[in-house]
């Protein structure tokens, strides 16, 4: 989701004007009104993700005899090349490109997963946070395709797809848990004792981790996305060769301002000049990475440490850091506190982590997956907000 602004805010609401009236077999109706999964059979999730720049669909299946939830097929296309030349997501074409991109991937997985349009038993997608006009996309497609088939659809909250990603992983966490939360436009630290019961215990009060990365690339000329290209660069610099601020690293609470980091990296750029030889780019890089590391992981202690958890989840796109994953495995590790990641392919956006969250929330009859096809997409959309 969103590595830019939202374009909106507020709801945006479409309807395909579809009756509804019906529920599959895998789901039964109880606790008024909740639908949830049935113990004996398994209910088929189809996932779309459209958030940002990356169109995702995936397969999940859940419940029956299977022990957790099983990815069975995910197919993902990400625009990153078509952005490149304008140096981040044009929202337009986003929209335009994920319209082109959704039903050939909802093919593909349907295909890999050797299951049909009518096996499935419900069809998620993004509702938010986003971009407005990407969201609509994903959304108008799910409610569509659904009403077309007479399925039940299912809106997902985007970052509670990241923060659930873990349990698609070989060593899934065991709720409760610590999750730090880092993307493109989140920063935040959760506490997570179950399926929808999500307490903030602090978020970025300005810049994202992504964007710190993101904005230090670009003042580096390293293009976009500059998360995975600076993290590259920075394997080869020295990460003491530049004092750069560590901010809100001693507030003695839980949030985070990467703001003046990225004002720093511009003071160090412009003291550069020109074109300075590669090695200073790589210390420069390698110092910008240990500055976001160093805070994200004694943020993550201090969290642990006041919530007296054992289990730490890191999800989100800067997850897939590698610099972050050391430090905080070493760190953790002398605290016997055990960390859970996202497969590495799971940690930035995909339809996986949103077939999943839909399937989790129907497993814990946290959800009512309706026939009701009006659909709301959210670009705004606080997690604490999101209901349980
Ligand atoms: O979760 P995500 O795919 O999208 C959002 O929901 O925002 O995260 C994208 C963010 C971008 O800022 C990208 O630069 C960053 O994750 N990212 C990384 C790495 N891979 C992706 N940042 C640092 N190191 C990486 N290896
Ligand atoms: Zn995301």
């Amino acid at each position: 989701m969103g590595s830019t602004n939202p374009l909106a805010d507020g709801h945006v609401v479409g309807r395909p004007c579809v009756p509804s009236c019906w529920m599959p077999e895998a789901i039964s109706r109880h606790n008024g009104g909740l639908m949830q999964i049935s113990s004996n059979s398994s209910t088929l999730v189809l996932g779309i993700e459209s958030s940002c720049d990356e169109t995702g669909v995936a397969l999940v299946e859940v419940g029956g005899s299977l022990a957790q939830p099983q990815l069975l097929a995910h197919a993902l296309h990400s625009q990153i090349d078509m952005h490149r030349a304008y140096g981040g997501v044009v929202p337009e074409l986003a929209s335009r490109d994920h319209i082109r991109r959704v039903i050939p991937l909802a093919r593909q997985v349907l295909e890999q997963g050797g299951r049909t349009l009518e096996q499935l038993d419900v069809i998620a997608y993004t509702q938010g946070p986003g971009l407005a006009g990407a969201l609509l996309v994903g959304a108008g497609v799910a409610c569509s395709l659904a009403a077309a088939l007479d399925k039940p659809v299912l809106p997902v909250h985007h970052l509670e797809g990241h923060l659930l990603s873990p349990f698609l992983s070989a060593d899934p966490p065991e709720f409760p848990f610590v999750a730090l939360l880092v993307s493109g436009g989140h920063t935040q630290l959760m506490q997570v004792d179950g399926v929808g019961r999500y307490t903030l215990l602090g978020e970025t009060i300005d810049d994202a981790a992504g964007e710190a990365f993101d904005k230090s690339a670009k003042l580096m000329g390293l293009g976009y996305p500059g998360g995975p290209a600076l993290s590259r660069l920075a394997e080869f610099g020295d990460a003491q060769a530049y004092k750069l601020p560590r901010p809100l690293l001693h507030s003695g609470d839980l949030d985070f301002s990467f703001a003046g980091l990225k004002t720093a990296v511009l003071a160090q750029v412009k003291k550069l000049g020109g074109q300075p030889c590669d090695q200073v780019w790589a210390d420069l890089a390698a110092s910008t990475q240990a500055a976001i590391v160093e805070v994200l992981v004694k943020k993550s202690l201090r969290a642990l440490d006041a919530t007296g958890m054992k289990r730490l989840v890191v999800a989100g796109g800067v997850g897939a850091n590698a610099s972050l994953r050391q430090e905080l495995n070493a760190a953790c590790a002398k605290r016997g506190v055990r960390v859970h990641y996202p497969e590495l392919h799971l940690c930035t956006d995909n339809g996986a982590m949103i077939a999943l969250a839909a399937a989790m929330r129907l497993q814990a009859g946290k959800a009512q997956a309706r026939k009701d096809y009006a659909f709301d997409v959210r670009p705004r959309w606080d997690l604490q907000q999101f209901e349980a």
